[in-house]
């Protein structure tokens, strides 16, 4: 090969590389635009269920004051999720001690309207209270995630099931539904990005960035399935350490 075929395909090779690293660049963005639209998606619904609530309850001013104050936090979620998109978050925000029991009750909250229309039968096992430290708006995005995955999943009059648990420095968080279950030939795949079985309703991130919040969280997320009639369901298991050491 002569000098000037050599040239010739290391300019071609240096253009191929080019194109590539744009099309990677495209990819990037397109995977980060998906993943904020799925992140904004839970919050935007439980601003609608809270404003509805808060309508329905218009007289009681206890109950629209505790539905505003979820709006808020909301509304803080969405804060948090545009400014960091941006990139113009200057500081990560504060990992602070939280009671997971209001923030397991608060997640219920956003989806009570899909839980009683779908006479979903509510089984809570929790405590009177149990500190952890996270990163509140995320904590509650993954559980919320996970309620919207069981009741999917559920049929009418079917059980959700809550469970909290402090044990040996480790929270345990235990969601369960006996709904139509996992096929064993998924379970490999469902958090891997993008695979859903719900088509166009569902994006296939929820399970991908739950995991990815616990293990920022230093916790681990487990699932375990069934599908046999009768015996069907799906128990989800969350462990988070109580105290981070950063
Ligand atoms: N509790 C459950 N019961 C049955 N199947 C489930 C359950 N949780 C998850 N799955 C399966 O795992 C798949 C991936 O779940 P994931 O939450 O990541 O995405 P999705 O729910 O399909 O879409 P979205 O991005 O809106 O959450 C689901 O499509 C479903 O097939
Ligand atoms: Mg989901």
């Amino acid at each position: 090969m002569d000098a000037t075929a050599i040239s010739d395909l290391q300019s071609k090779l240096a253009m191929a590389t080019e194109s590539l690293q744009r099309a990677e660049e495209r990819a990037v963005a397109g995977q980060l635009a998906l993943e904020v639209m799925h992140e904004i998606k839970n919050p935007l619904e439980a601003l609608g269920h809270l404003t509805y609530l808060a309508l329905e309850e218009a007289d009681d001013p206890e109950k629209v004051r505790s539905y505003m104050r979820l709006a808020d936090e909301q509304l803080a979620t969405l804060s948090f999720i545009s400014s960091q998109t941006l990139g113009f978050a200057k500081s990560s925000p504060s990992l602070k001690p939280i009671d997971f029991v209001g923030l397991a009750e608060a997640a219920l909250r956003i989806h009570q309207r899909a839980i009683e229309a779908k006479k979903v039968r509510l089984v809570k096992d929790l405590p009177e209270d149990l500190m952890a430290e996270a990163y509140t708006g995320q904590m509650l995005q993954v559980i919320s995630n996970m309620v919207v995955n069981a009741l999917d999943a559920l049929p009418s009059d079917g059980i959700l099931y809550l469970r909290l648990r402090k044990r040996q420095g480790q929270l345990h968080l235990v969601i369960a539904d006996n709904g139509h279950g996992i096929p064993s030939e998924y379970i490999g795949k469902i958090f891997e990005p993008y695979f859903t079985t719900k088509g166009e309703r569902g994006t296939g991130l929820g399970l991908t960035l739950s995991k990815n919040i616990v293990e920022r969280h230093r916790g681990t997320i487990r699932i375990r399935s069934c599908v046999r009639p009768g015996r069907s369901g799906t128990t989800i298991m969350i462990s988070l350490p109580l105290k981070r050491s950063s």
